[in-house]
């Protein structure tokens, strides 16, 4: 809006409802309310919610001549190989396994399903969609509490257990920095495919750790646990400790988003998403899905 664009959010109104008052907002699940949208023109979508192909695929149909332009917020998830660095923008991508169940919506598909909504999207928009491969999102209203764990972790207090080589990459891409660049690559009309994670200098996970104790303030005495142990243990990465992953995987975190950079997606520092989330976490009081991060008892057991 500041751009002098006019918006409309297409939503069901459950997520932050009443964020964004001064915005025209339709209310509508987009797996059975397209014709909600009926008799409207734009200049462009922002699909940040697409999951399932088939139901993309509708959207990028009912949308064809109400809109110019197709951005489609994709995932690093699309790449097929973790155990490879510095994937980019032509790294193979993962294909929908022969005898997969077209209705499977696990976690395990989730890659896979991102590569058909792109293909799902291209069908209708070749040439005229933008393909926005985000890594880990971090800011205020994170949708998971991955940066929340760590910060709630560190306010606790104590000897806080840290996963494996405290030199091992970590990327972090604030929501709000990916939000300002998606504008002005539709303003620019600029198709095709991006990675976009941050920030362009490599972060540590040590570095994103004190980065964390510094914001919350708090005594924390941080101890490293050996990627061994936790794995011979069950520690599930990522999904039980956020955000870490395995050597086997550290592709993850190491992703190449030149293409981005080169078209100015900029990172503003960590500490300050940190000091935004964190102030958030103490205005809101957030309630994230439960997730099974790590328990205190756990966490203790691990340590000893
Ligand atoms: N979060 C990350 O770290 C991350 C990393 C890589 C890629 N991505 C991608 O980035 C996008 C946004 O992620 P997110 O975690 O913010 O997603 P999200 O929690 O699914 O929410 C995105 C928005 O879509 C709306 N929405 C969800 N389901 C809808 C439906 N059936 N009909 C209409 N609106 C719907 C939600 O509002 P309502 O609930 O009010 O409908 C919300 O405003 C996704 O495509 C995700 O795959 C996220």
């Amino acid at each position: 809006m500041a751009h002098g664009h006019q918006l409309t959010l297409f939503n069901r109104g459950k997520t932050c409802p009443f964020l964004f008052p001064a915005v025209e907002e339709i209310h509508g699940d987009r797996y059975q309310d397209l014709y909600l949208l009926s008799g409207k023109v734009w200049d462009v979508v922002i699909d940040t919610c697409g999951y399932h192909p088939a139901a993309v695929g509708r959207s990028a149909h009912y949308l064809n001549g109400a809109v110019e332009r197709y951005i489609f917020i994709s995932s690093i998830s699309v790449y097929r190989d973790f155990s490879v660095p510095r994937l980019n923008e032509y790294s193979e991508t993962r294909s929908w396994p022969e005898d997969g169940n077209p209705q499977d919506m696990s976690a395990d598909t989730y890659g896979a399903r991102k590569v058909l909504c792109e293909l799902a999207v291209d069908e209708v928009f070749a040439g005229r969609s933008l393909h926005i491969r985000p890594g880990a999102l971090a800011g205020p209203y994170e949708s998971f509490g991955r940066v929340a764990y760590w910060l709630q972790r560190m306010a606790r207090g104590g000897q806080v257990l840290a996963p494996g080589d405290p030199r091992q990459p970590l990327q972090l891409l604030d929501a709000r920095d990916l939000a300002s660049w998606i504008v002005r690559m539709a303003e620019c009309k600029q198709t095709g495919i991006f990675n976009a994670v941050g920030p362009p200098k490599l972060l540590t996970f040590e570095e994103f750790l004190y980065t964390c104790q510094k914001v919350v303030k708090a005594g924390s005495a941080i101890k490293w646990v050996s990627e061994q142990r936790l794995l011979a243990e069950g520690v599930r990465p990522w999904t039980e400790l956020p955000l870490w992953v395995p050597e086997f995987l550290r592709g993850l975190q190491e992703v190449r988003a030149q293409k981005a950079f080169g078209q100015g997606l900029i990172c503003r520092p960590l500490e300050m998403t940190l000091q935004d989330t964190w102030e958030w976490m103490q205005e809101a009081t957030p309630v994230w899905p439960e997730q099974p991060w790590l328990t205190p008892e756990r966490e203790a057991f691990l340590l000893s």
